[in-house]
């Protein structure tokens, strides 16, 4: 990569920085040295404008609505390849050759069973337990079973922790899921593909035979494939944080799953499905986007917005276009809240406060439907979503571990408390 410098005055101090080019996007100034030479800090709380990391994985033209995973945009990867392919990619940079790609899915498939006594963790949740909140705590409890895949200096136990997990996270969701209905935990079948693997977990009884819907299979791998990763999202970044301060890889997984839970993030697909419930029929649609525009109030219309794409994002154009196949393949002609969601949808890019303020739909504004369509509750929408995320948050993760650059993450303060005081008695406090 070139480099300039870029000349920075703070007060009656010039310091020249760093300017470092990428292969594409906006280049970077390199501040780390600001503060030795300046004594100022940046201040920029929300990262609009701060790179936390280099990184090879990711990349997104938000004014383009573009998105490329190790280079290869994610309209021909959703087409023409599948989930593992995907994770093999993320991982390794590279597309698999089919020798590779056989060797992936054979390690994949040979850890999707968890230590039976994992079992035992969900006898303790209520019944009702947001099956997130059991994510988190059994990702978590991971590492208290495979004490052999957490020494992060060991590239080999990374590698099999990685496999662990991506293999895993779909036995747990299904187990999760089949626990809030109080049906048996199906065991995985190796057989199957992965995402196949996943829906007989979820939707297979002890009693009858399960046959997959090779259509709603692909559906959902396709899906998969669109959730893999996303460059520094929050998610990422609390994963990378916890990864700097060398925590075991099952630990920095259930951080990013507990930070992806939460509505202005993953779990904006399943507030975009209440949302558009709540909305129930077209009528009802400018009753809501004018609270959307009320700056007074706080709803926002969820599955609208992005803190990168100010223009479409180019996963909810292939999210919609899998609804319509779900849909046709389950024979569901008209779904009001298909018809909701494209009249919102029509309703808010007209709008100009929309329009104004870059705001389209994004990934969560159609995933609920299609997962509602193929008979997952609400509440595992999110759940689906971290499935998929694994094997981004382990990507970066692994990338920033090699990163023999890599130090603990420790952002500084804009300080505005009080001043140093002395302690004053309960008795002189009056
Ligand atoms: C994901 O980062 C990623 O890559 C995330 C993700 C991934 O794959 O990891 O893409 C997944 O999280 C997608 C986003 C899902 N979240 C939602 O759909 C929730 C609804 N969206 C918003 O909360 C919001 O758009 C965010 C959180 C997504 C982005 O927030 P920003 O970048 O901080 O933008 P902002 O809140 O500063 O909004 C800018 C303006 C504001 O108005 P002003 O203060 O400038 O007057 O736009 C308005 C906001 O009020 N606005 C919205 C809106 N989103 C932003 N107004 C109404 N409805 C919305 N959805």
């Amino acid at each position: 990569m070139s480099s300039s410098t870029s000349t920075v005055t703070v007060g009656d101090k010039s310091v020249e920085l760093p300017v470092k080019e990428g292969t594409i996007g906006p280049s970077v100034v390199d501040i780390s040295k600001l503060y030795g030479q300046t004594g100022m800090f940046t201040y920029d709380p929300g990262f609009t404008s701060t790179a936390a990391t280099e990184s090879k994985i990711t990349y997104i033209d938000g004014d383009k609505g573009i998105l490329l995973y190790r280079g290869y945009p994610i309209d021909q990867l959703a087409e023409h390849g599948d989930f593992l392919e995907t994770c093999y990619l993320l991982l390794y940079g590279e597309l698999p050759t089919a020798a590779q790609k056989a060797d992936f899915d054979y390690r994949v498939t040979r850890h999707t069973m968890v230590h039976d006594q994992m079992n035992r963790f969900f006898t303790g949740f209520r019944r009702d337990a947001h099956p997130m909140a059991i994510m988190v705590a059994c990702v978590g409890a991971l590492s208290a079973f495979y004490h052999d895949s957490t020494d992060i200096s060991d590239p080999h136990q990374r590698m099999i922790a990685s496999m662990r997990m991506i293999a895993k996270m779909p036995t747990l969701a299904a187990m999760a899921y089949k626990y809030s209905i109080g049906q048996p935990f199906v065991y995985p079948q190796n057989d199957l593909d992965y995402t196949s693997n996943f829906l007989k977990m979820c939707f297979a009884v002890p009693a009858e035979e399960y046959k997959v819907n090779p259509v709603l299979s692909r559906a959902l791998d396709r899906i998969f494939i669109l959730h893999a990763d996303h460059e520094q999202n929050a998610s990422t970044s609390t994963v990378r944080l916890a990864g700097s301060s060398g925590a075991n890889p099952f630990a920095c997984i259930a951080a990013g799953i507990a930070c992806l839970w939460g509505p202005a993030h993953g779990g904006a697909n399943e507030a975009a499905l209440k949302m558009l419930e709540e909305i129930g029929t077209p009528d009802r649609i400018p009753e809501y986007i004018a609270k959307a525009k009320d700056k007074n109030d706080p709803f926002r219309l969820m599955g609208f917005g992005h803190r990168v794409y100010k223009n479409y994002d180019p996963r909810a154009r292939i999210m919609q276009k899998t609804t319509h196949e779900v849909l046709n393949e389950l024979g569901i002609k008209d779904d009001p809240l298909l018809d909701v969601a494209v009249e919102l949808e029509q309703i808010a890019l007209k709008d100009e406060y929309f329009v104004e303020k870059k705001l389209y739909p994004n990934i969560d504004f159609y995933s609920g439907i299609t997962l509602k369509a193929m008979g997952f509750p609400t509440s595992m929408f999110t759940v689906l979503f971290a499935l998929a995320r694994t094997v981004g948050w382990i990507a970066q993760w692994s990338e920033m571990i090699e990163d023999p650059s890599q130090r603990i993450g420790r952002p500084r303060q804009l300080y505005t408390g009080s001043p140093e005081r002395d302690y004053v008695t309960v008795a002189q406090r009056g």
